[in-house]
This record gives structure tokens, C-alpha cells and sequence, in this order.
């Protein structure tokens, strides 16, 4: 059966959500399409950390209401070692702040918005066939075989979608950097123990103190991107994180671990983030470790430009905007890969490492501390730069 729409999205995370509601905005048709079902999508626990502005992007898409009142706007975070906490004021140095919000609220806020809008998403989709030169998108739902020929395909199908991969081979060059260690990640119900992210060094390796309501804690530490779950029952990961976050004067409550599981960590990226009509966005082109807190943000990034770029095709004819979408994209996408690297590479312990290597990362955490310079850079990249900063 053949749907008609403008412009058929792959993908119903942050970046696939938000880019329908962009365009519908702007009045662009679209349909979206996900391969599991909405509960899924709705729990699946990830990142926390909002830029200034992707703050600012929910708000003036009339998305921001519900962040607002429950989300928690930092103006700093806390880097601790050798005992000791150093506060980097976002506030101060660059003026902007972040929000702490879990993607899944975002993700939720987007899927009621556009039920309530009436528009069409459809979930639990299979056998997704994506053909960029039609274009054309078929899947199966409900039992029945369906076909969309959009104008245009937007690919917002996640790391291990099928978009990037509906590309001739060769058209798109993929670059990818694996680390020797991944995140333990646990939400825990338990008021968190800090009012501001804790970003942890210790010889026993990296630990994150995150947050996601006043009775929920979201903490991670850095583990063998090998180890199994099983081998991590709750009182080993908690005598981890006491020793990984020990300050005299400071303690770490516990409380029951509702989740846990663990990621591993990547710099990937393609470029371009296009083939013919086929544009991707988000995780479909590009991972960063997140150690930067950037892969959510990113995403909204990208499909700020898309949304605008698309409008302007279909509306006037005019693809120029689309034309440079991947050059433009691409500008953040290698600063934020820079970013995330440098994070990961300054809290991380790296296995063989050298003394040399750690009395590097002791003279960085140092510097970084008690530099204005420096901690204005951290401040600028953590907080997010401004949208069209590459163009200045
Ligand atoms: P996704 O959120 O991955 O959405 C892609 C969507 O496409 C999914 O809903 C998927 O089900 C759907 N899909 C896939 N294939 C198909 C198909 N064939 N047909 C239809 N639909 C399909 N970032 C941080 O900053 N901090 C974190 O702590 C953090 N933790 C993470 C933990 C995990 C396990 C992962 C995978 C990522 C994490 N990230 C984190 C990164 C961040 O969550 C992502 O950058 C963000 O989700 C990107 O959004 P997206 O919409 O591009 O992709
Ligand atoms: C989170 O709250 O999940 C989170 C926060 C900061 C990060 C990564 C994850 O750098």
C-alpha cells in the first residue's frame, strides 16, 4: 500500500522525533518510522545532560514545558581527584548553563506531542528497505507490506540502523576509533548525593556522578568494555564508586539499583552525512564517547540544520541549504568529537599506561582547574557553542 508524505524519517529517538516536529512547524509532511514499540522507546535509560541549546530548540518548539518544571538547569560540575574538588562555573566563565533532563523524557514529550498533533508514527515497524536513489522507503506493519515515495529520506535509525547502510559502497567514508573500556551505568533510588555532576579520575579508573530527580541517581564507572553485568552484583559496584569518588568530608549514599548495563565506547563517524536524497542525523552518522555528554545534543544539532534545509527545498525550490547540510554538520561534529576525546582521554585510566602518560593527565586536570583559559574552554564545549559558531 503506498503512503504519501514529503519526507519519510527512519527512526523515532531525539533526533527522528524532533526533526517531524521541525518540520511540521514549518509545514512539512512526514511520516515516521519505528522498529520498536513505544514502551521500549520511552524507558530505554540514556543520556541526561542538555545543552543551553538544545534547551533553548525544545522551548521554542513549544516542546520545553515539561523540562522546564522538572528538569534541573546546573550552572557547573565538579572534576575530583587525588581527593580533591575543583568547580568549573559554566555560569561565570560563558554565561550558559545545562539542563539535567533524561533523554527518555525528551523522547516522551515528542511522541505525546506529535499523537496529539494526529501525525503519523508508527511503531513496531519491520523489514525496513531503504532505497536513496527512488527515493523510497517499504516496511511491513500490522501484517501488511507498505511503501513510501517521499521527497526525501531522513536517516535518524541510531548506530546500528539500516540507512547508512542502504548507501552504495564507497560513497560514504567511516572512520572509527574503539576505547579499551566502557561505562557501567546504574540508576539508583536514591536522593544523589551531590547538587552538581561529579566527573571523577582515580587510578582505579573514571567515575561519574549523575542525576536525574531529587530520589533518582544515575552513576557510572569506567569498567572493561568486555566484562559481563553478571559479574557486577550491586555491593561490588557500589565498593567501586566509594573508593572512585572518596573525599574526606563527603559521602556517597546507596539505595536499590533499578538498572543497570554496560556501554561500550567509540569516536565513529561518516562522512558525508548524505547520498542523493538520503540525509542521516544523529547516532546513524556519528558516536561520541560520552564523557563530554555530547551525543544527544549532537543529534538535535544536526537536525535543527536538516529541518531548515528540507523546509527550504520543498518550499522554494531552493537546495543549497540541503547541498551544504553535510559540511555544516560535519564543523560540530569534528569539534564535538575533539571535545569528547579530550574528556575521555584527561579522566580515563588507560590500560599499560606509562608513568609518563599519567603524570600528563595529572598536568591537564591541573591546568584545566586553575586556568581561566582553560576552564573557559571546558565551560564553552561543555555548555554547548552557539548554533552557527563555525560560521563567525
Ligand atoms: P537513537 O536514540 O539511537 O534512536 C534511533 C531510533 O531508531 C531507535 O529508537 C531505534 O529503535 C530506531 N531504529 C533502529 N533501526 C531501525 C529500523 N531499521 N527501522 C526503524 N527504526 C529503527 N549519550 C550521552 O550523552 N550520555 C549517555 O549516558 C549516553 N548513554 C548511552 C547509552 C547507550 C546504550 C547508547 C546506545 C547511547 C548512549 N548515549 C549517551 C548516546 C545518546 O543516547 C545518543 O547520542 C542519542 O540517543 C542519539 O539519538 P538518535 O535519535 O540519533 O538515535
Ligand atoms: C547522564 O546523566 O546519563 C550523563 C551525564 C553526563 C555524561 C554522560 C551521561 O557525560
Amino acid at each position: 500500500m503506498g503512503i504519501d508524505t514529503e519526507v519519510a524519517i527512519v527512526g523515532a529517538g531525539p533526533a527522528g522525533l524532533l526533526l517531524a516536529h521541525l518540520l511540521h512547524l514549518d509545514g512539512v509532511e512526514s511520516v515516521v518510522l519505528e522498529a520498536r514499540d513505544r514502551e521500549y522507546v520511552e524507558q530505554r535509560v540514556r543520556a541526561g545532560v542538555l545543552e543551553q541549546g538544545t534547551m533553548d530548540t525544545l522551548r521554542e518548539a513549544g516542546v520545553g514545558e515539561r523540562m522546564d518544571r522538572q528538569g534541573a538547569v546546573h550552572e557547573g560540575i565538579e572534576l575530583r581527584y587525588h581527593g580533591a574538588g575543583h568547580r568549573i562555573d559554566f555560569a561565570e566563565l560563558t554565561g550558559r548553563a545545562i539542563m539535567v533532563y533524561g533523554q527518555q523524557e525528551v523522547v516522551k514529550d515528542l511522541i505525546e506531542r506529535r499523537q496529539a498533533d494526529g501525525l503519523p508514527l508508527l511503531f513496531e515497524v519491520e523489514d525496513v528497505e531503504v532505497d536513496p536513489d527512488a527515493p523510497a522507503v517499504t516496511f511491513a506493519h500490522e501484517g501488511e507490506r507498505h511503501e513510501l515515495r517521499p521527497r526525501a529520506i531522513a536517516g535518524c535509525d541510531g548506530f546500528h540502523g539500516v540507512c547508512r547502510h542502504a548507501t552504495p559502497d564507497g560513497v560514504l567514508s567511516e572512520r572509527t576509533r574503539e576505547y579499551p573500556f566502557g561505562w557501567l551505568g546504574i540508576l539508583a533510588e536514591v536522593a544523589p548525593s551531590t547538587h552538581e555532576l561529579i566527573y571523577a579520575h582515580h587510578e582505579r579508573g573514571f567515575a561519574l556522578h549523575s542525576l536525574r530527580s531529587p530520589r533518582l541517581s544515575r552513576l557510572y564507572i569506567q569498567v572493561d568494555p568486555h566484562d559481563d553485568i553478571e559479574n557486577w552484583p550491586d555491593e561490588r559496584i557500589w565498593q567501586e564508586l566509594h573508593t572512585r569518588f572518596e573525599k574526606p568530608g563527603w559521602t556517597l549514599e546507596e539505595g536499590p539499583v533499578i538498572e543497570k548495563a554496560i556501554t561500550p565506547m567509540r569516536s565513529f563517524l561518516v562522512e558525508p552525512m548524505q547520498y542523493e536524497r538520503l540525509y542521516l542525523a544523529g547516532d546513524a552518522a556519528h558516536i561520541v564517547p560520552p564523557t563530554g555528554a555530547k551525543g544527544l545534543n549532537l543529534a538535535v544539532a544536526d537536525v535543527r540544520v536538516l529541518a531548515e534545509a528540507l523546509t527550504a527545498w520543498l518550499t522554494t525550490g531552493d537546495d543549497s541549504q540541503l547541498d551544504s547540510y553535510s559540511e555544516k554538520c560535519l564543523a560540530r561534529v569534528w569539534r564535538v568529537q575533539h571535545f569528547s576525546w579530550w574528556m575521555t582521554s584527561m579522566l580515563h585510566r588507560f590500560p599499560e599506561e606509562d608513568e609518563i602518560q599519567q603524570r600528563l593527565q595529572r598536568a591537564e586536570l591541573d591546568y584545566v582547574t586553575s586556568s581561566r583559559a582553560a576552564s573557559t574552554m571546558l565551560a564553552e564545549n561543555y555548555t554547548g557553542l552557539p548554533y552557527g559558531w563555525e560560521a563567525a
